[in-house]
């Protein structure tokens, strides 16, 4: 059975002599009345779609396409995007940024912690790079603003890249084969450590997650989603409470919030946002990661040791982790509050699984478009 929005003339007169039902607020054509199950009134298209509900003093923006990527010199995106697949901008001369942030793998790298100099391990999972250029602040803790600020930081980090700027920028200016591109870029053919930013984070601006099935949905086609990810979405935007953090058209707040999963006090702690700000009610606070692409970016969570999504939704489900503080962390001024924002939410496993499809929509296999290039020599 095909659900077109072209239906609605006639769920306009139905519901017009059904309830007597006016026209929908800003909108020349009716939704199904409030009578109309949830699905069909997801059907007919996000004007339709029931009230969002979060909690007081949640200012959530509704969810929508994403951005168009914004505009980069086409010389620059060329040339970070050359850095990004080479190797010799690290210590070792065999760690990429596409080492970690690979686009087979969403452009993460489908590892709890990534594996970085000398087979070193990281103690955070790699987020994936798409869309990065849309969030407010970078990293899980959100320690660089800008991805011109964020960029250059991986060179450097002894657990990653290992290197130095000044020998990432002198190894490229020694390979002939950069010249042309760096010229084109830049007018001369001198790499520095800014140019290298430019370079790179002009690059990154363009890796998107592009269209979803989500985003075809919104834009009308009532058929985009099974009857399973209608719930889901449903439910996401209701009573799963989801949208208290998750919102907007990347699926996130940009801000932080504490989940419980910081192991306070015990070896793999990980204070989170509080390293940055210094203020106690951000101990064990993260990034609020965009959902777009999320089911192609396991294993998942800060610290990557979520490998299935049922188990994520169950933490959800059950208010969020909430640790205790032992003996000797009573009355300790920093032993992290998980957000009040959690609480249980008393999903049946069926349920579950539709927010579980539903977050299925949000992939796209297909894009971004990525061409792996031939590395100068
Ligand atoms: C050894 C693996 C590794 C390498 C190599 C690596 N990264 Fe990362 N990247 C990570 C990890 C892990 C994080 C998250 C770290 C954190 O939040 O503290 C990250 C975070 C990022 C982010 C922030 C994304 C977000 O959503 O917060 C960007 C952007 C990024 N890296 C770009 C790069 C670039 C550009 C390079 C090459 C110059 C690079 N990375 C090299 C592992 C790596
Ligand atoms: C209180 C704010 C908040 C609410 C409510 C919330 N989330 Fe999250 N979500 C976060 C934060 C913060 C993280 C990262 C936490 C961490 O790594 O410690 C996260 C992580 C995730 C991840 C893992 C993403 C990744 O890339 O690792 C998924 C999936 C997710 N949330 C889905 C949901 C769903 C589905 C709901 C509704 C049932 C929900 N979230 C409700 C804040 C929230």
């Amino acid at each position: 059975m095909k659900h077109r929005r072209s239906t609605r003339p006639v769920l306009l007169l139905l519901a017009l002599a059904l309830s007597g039902t006016v026209l929908a607020e800003g909108s020349a054509e009716a939704c199904p009345g409030a009578e109309a199950d949830r699905i069909e009134r997801y059907r007919a298209g996000p004007d339709c779609w029931p009230p969002l509900q979060v909690d007081d003093g949640v200012d959530a923006r509704p969810l929508g396409p994403l951005p168009s990527a914004p505009t980069v010199d086409r010389a620059l995106r060329d040339l970070g995007e050359t850095l990004f697949f080479d190797p010799r901008l690290s210590g070792s001369g065999q760690i990429a940024c596409a080492s970690c942030h690979d686009p087979e793998w969403g452009w993460a790298d489908g590892r709890e912690v990534p594996y970085g100099h000398d087979r070193q391990r990281g103690h955070r999972n790699t987020p994936s790079v798409a869309n990065a250029a849309f969030q407010q602040a970078q990293f899980w803790d959100g320690r660089a603003a800008t991805l011109r600020d964020q960029v250059l930081i991986p060179i450097t980090n002894p657990q990653e890249m290992h290197g130095t700027l000044d020998a990432a920028v002198a190894s490229i200016n020694a390979v002939p084969g950069y010249a042309g591109l760096i010229h084109d870029a830049f007018g001369d053919a001198t790499l520095d450590p800014r140019r290298l930013a430019d370079a790179l984070g002009a690059y990154l601006a363009t890796i998107t997650t592009g269209s979803t099935r989500f985003d075809l949905f919104y834009g009308g086609d009532a058929d985009a989603l099974s009857e399973a990810e209608i719930r889901g979405l449903d439910l996401f935007r209701s009573r799963a409470g989801c949208m208290n953090c998750h919102h907007g058209p990347l699926f996130t707040d940009g801000g932080f919030h504490n989940l419980g999963l910081h192991f306070y006090g015990s070896k793999n702690e990980d204070l989170g946002r509080y390293a940055v700000t210094g203020r106690p009610e951000d101990v064990g606070a993260f990034k609020t990661p965009g959902l777009r692409n999320v089911m192609e970016t396991g294993p998942w969570m800060h610290n990557g040791k979520f490998r299935k999504m049922h188990g994520i939704l169950s933490i959800y489900n059950a208010g969020g982790a909430h640790p205790r503080p032992k003996d000797d962390q009573q009355g300790d001024p920093l032993f992290p509050v998980t957000s009040p924002l959690l609480k249980p939410l008393d999903l049946s496993q069926e349920e579950l699984a539709d927010l579980e499809a539903f977050l299925h929509s949000l992939d796209n296999k297909k894009t971004p478009y990525f061409k792996i290039p031939d590395l100068p020599r």
